[in-house]
């Protein structure tokens, strides 16, 4: 080929490349900053042989060598179908379920038997031949419940005190706001803790949640906590959580508009009451190519008029465009550490029969040990507090974000 042709073809061939790509990026939908592809949906099914597992309100944690396939439940009433093609032993572990929630199997299954160990379900036994059936968990109060909403708590002694907090305020379960993770073992550790206490959390991810750098976070968020994005509803109550970790382009497009695209805009669906949207980013405070504004517009043409966010570290109520966000972003206690009190504050959720949600703020009440993490130091250096670090020193000596 002659160099002029040989030129035309390879600017045509890289032009071609490019669309390709940018094409590609449109369908597929890229999060930035630190620009890649979106990720897939966390999964929900899983196929061993002989058996075929779908659940609906809870993600595949993974499949065990010796077959036991474990959930982690995002939603207080999650389901699973099975087909069962051979007789055999069926071993399923759900995470994450209120230990008062019933369980129910639709056609009965005999020889099944459910242990219950805090938060975890374990339901074994030899399942029939050639039958599909339905497991799923009723909680305990469908349509009477209190719920705490609260963001950016870490997964060390400060998310320990949230979970206290919310037993003491009397919450039936937690809806948390994202950020987690601040340190390597964060997720883990939270993991732990949302599993150890007595009542469920379902939360939303926070950037910090979504990478540390280059290194990308959301596969052990997804695998450990929740997913991106989801939905439950509870006694006429819609709860909706949607992925603002990240910014997203383009912005109407992907997971979150399918999860959206459930609650259509021009028939409100009669069966909801009263919509919980939570996320983690105010929407004031989200950056992407003409999301925020496409995001707010999607939320309240459904009837969604209030948004439940975390991210800044403050307690605040602020009509956005006429989305009513409340920020509750005070997990860390940082507010006390500046003011060298406990004035941090927890939002409440309250559902009544019939009624929308109600909500009220809550001192945090955070005792000061709670705040032994060595993270602190460099906090209250930097607000050159010197006194409080001091003290934190003395009651800590060898702070440590690890338990
Ligand atoms: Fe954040």
């Amino acid at each position: 080929m002659k160099a002029p042709y040989r030129r035309r073809f390879l600017t045509l061939a890289g032009l071609g490349m490019v669309g390709g790509a940018l094409g590609y990026a449109y369908v597929k939908g890229v999060r930035y900053p630190r620009l890649h592809f979106t990720p897939e949906p966390a999964p929900t099914a899983a196929e061993l042989e002989g058996i075929g597992i779908q659940a609906q309100g809870a993600v595949l944690q993974g499949v065990a060598a010796d077959g036991a396939i474990r959930f982690r439940a995002y939603a207080p009433e999650p389901r699973f179908d099975l087909r069962v093609s051979n007789g055999q032993r069926v071993r399923l572990l759900l995470e994450n379920v209120h230990p008062d929630a019933t369980m129910l199997v639709e056609p009965t299954q005999p020889g099944l038997s459910q242990q219950r160990t805090g938060l975890l379900r374990t339901v074994a036994g030899e399942a029939k031949a050639d039958t599909s059936w339905h497991i799923r968990w009723s909680f305990p109060k469908p349509d009477a419940y209190r719920f705490t909403i609260i963001g950016d708590t870490g997964g060390g002694s400060e998310l320990d005190w949230v979970i206290k907090r919310s037993l003491e305020l009397g919450a039936d379960f937690i809806v948390h706001l994202g950020d987690f993770y601040y340190d390597p073992g964060d997720l883990e550790r939270a993991a732990a803790a949302l599993n150890a206490t007595s009542i469920p959390t379902f939360a939303a991810i926070g950037n910090h949640d979504f990478r540390d750098g280059w290194q990308p976070l959301y596969p052990h968020f997804t695998r450990l906590i929740g997913p991106r994005n989801s939905s439950f509803r509870l006694g006429g109550i819609q709860f909706v959580n949607l992925d603002t970790a990240t910014d997203f382009w383009p912005a109407h497009r992907g997971e979150r508009l399918r999860l959206l695209q459930r609650f259509p805009q021009d028939e409100p669906d009669a069966a909801i009451r009263d919509f919980v949207t939570f996320t983690h980013r105010p929407l004031y405070k989200v950056n992407g190519l003409g999301e925020a504004s496409w995001l707010r517009r999607q939320l309240l043409d459904r009837g969604m008029k209030k948004l439940m966010a975390g991210h800044i570290h403050i307690k605040d109520e602020v009509d956005d465009g006429g989305l009513y966000t409340y920020v509750s972003g005070q997990g860390l206690g940082h507010a006390d550490l500046i003011v060298d009190k406990p004035i941090a504050q927890i939002l409440v959720g309250d559902v009544a029969p019939g009624k929308p949600v109600k909500y009220h703020w809550a001192p945090l009440k955070m005792p000061f040990e709670a705040h032994c993490n060595s993270r602190n130091l460099g906090v209250l250096e930097v607000l050159q507090r010197r006194q409080t670090l001091t003290r934190l020193r003395q009651i800590c000596p060898e702070p440590t974000p690890a338990k």
